[in-house]
């Protein structure tokens, strides 16, 4: 029987040469097939006379089993070469930078509610606060503006049925607050700041329909515009961080307080308008007991936005509530 042992070589050369499993597969049967060389070299095991078969089909076989060792060493190959390419075009870089946390932070306007509330508690100021939704009694009757007073047309207001508004200012809240310090039997001095949201039918780039205001108010003995003045200057020199800021008051009108005024400080060589202010009227007092001949007292509001656009250098209101990102980021450093 011919040597078959030239085709391991053959077949090692062969399955070598395959670059893909399926034409593994395909050069195997010239080998392995129903008629590969092996094969049929087994079936001539056949016509080979009992004494010869033995050695021939072991000789066979040892040729067989070696073309199976090369055939499946090729298919390994084959196989971990294509994991390989796969693994590599579906690699994840776990070395790149990790996807940014967004850092959130304080709204400009929180932030400068937070800055004013720090100046004022420093002398003295506690803190009060009252609803947003307000009865018309706390937001106008109260504070000596009686139904049809021409005073309510000034305040564009936000109703939500006929006895409730949205509050148009922060002054009901003089009127809450010294409501309950009488009812718990405390008397003046009252000394208080109340920051919040306020609401009127308003909009342009200084005005909005839901801004923030800050009230104060200092109520004692002897109490005079002298201490309103130096208040509100000691308080926006150090909220400006300018020594020079002046205040200058304009007389003008609210029905809460007598005399009225309003509060410009000066900026760049001009004056800008930041509140009202006055000492409270005898009728808001007789509305929460407290003796007008006794005690006296001034009150101020003023615009939050205002001091907040001075402060950052933003030229329109209407930016801190359009949701910008690139514009709010600026102020969480
Ligand atoms: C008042 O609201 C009075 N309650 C202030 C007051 C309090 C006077 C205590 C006397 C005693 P006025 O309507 O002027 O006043 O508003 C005060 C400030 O709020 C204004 O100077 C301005 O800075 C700000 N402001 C008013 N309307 C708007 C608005 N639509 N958007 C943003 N800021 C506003």
């Amino acid at each position: 029987m011919a040597n078959l042992d030239h085709l391991i070589t053959e077949a090692q050369a062969d399955f070598a040469a395959c670059q893909t499993t399926t034409a593994l597969e395909d050069a195997k049967a010239k080998y392995l097939g129903k008629t590969g060389a092996i094969t049929e070299a087994l079936k001539g095991l056949g016509r080979l006379s009992t004494e010869e078969r033995p050695a021939a089909g072991a000789a066979i076989n040892v040729v067989k089993k070696q073309v199976e060792a090369a055939l499946n060493a090729r298919r390994d190959a084959l196989l971990d070469a294509a994991q390989a390419a796969q693994l590599a075009s579906e690699s994840l870089d776990v070395t790149l930078p990790a996807r940014a946390q967004g850092q959130g932070g304080l709204h400009p306007v929180s932030l400068t509610l937070r800055r004013i509330e720090q100046l004022f508690h420093s002398i003295g100021f506690d803190v009060a606060t009252g609803p947003e939704i307000e009865t018309d009694f706390y937001n106008f009757t109260a504070l000596n503006i009686p139904e049809n007073h021409p005073a309510r047309a000034m305040h564009d207001t936000f109703y939500v049925d006929d006895a409730h508004v949205l509050r148009t200012h922060t002054s009901p809240v003089q009127v809450h607050y010294m409501e309950n310090a009488l009812k718990e039997n405390k008397t003046p001095p009252f000394k208080i700041i109340a920051p919040g949201r306020v609401y009127r039918v308003d909009s342009d780039a200084t005005h909005s329909p839901m801004f923030h205001q800050v009230e104060g108010l200092w109520v004692d003995q002897a109490i005079s515009f002298a201490n309103l003045k130096g208040v509100v200057q000691d308080f926006l020199q150090k909220y400006f961080e300018r020594d020079d800021i002046k205040v200058r008051f304009r007389p003008s009108f609210f029905p809460f307080t007598e005399p009225s005024a309003e509060m410009d400080m000066s900026w760049n060589d001009g004056w800008l308008e930041i509140g009202g202010c006055g000492m409270v009227h005898p009728e808001v007092f007789r509305h929460v007991n407290v003796d007008s001949e006794q005690y006296q007292g001034f009150a101020f509001g003023l615009g939050v936005e205002r001091l907040a656009m001075l402060r950052y250098g933003v030229n329109d209101l209407r930016h801190f509530f359009n949701n910008d990102l690139r514009f709010l980021s600026q102020f969480s450093k």
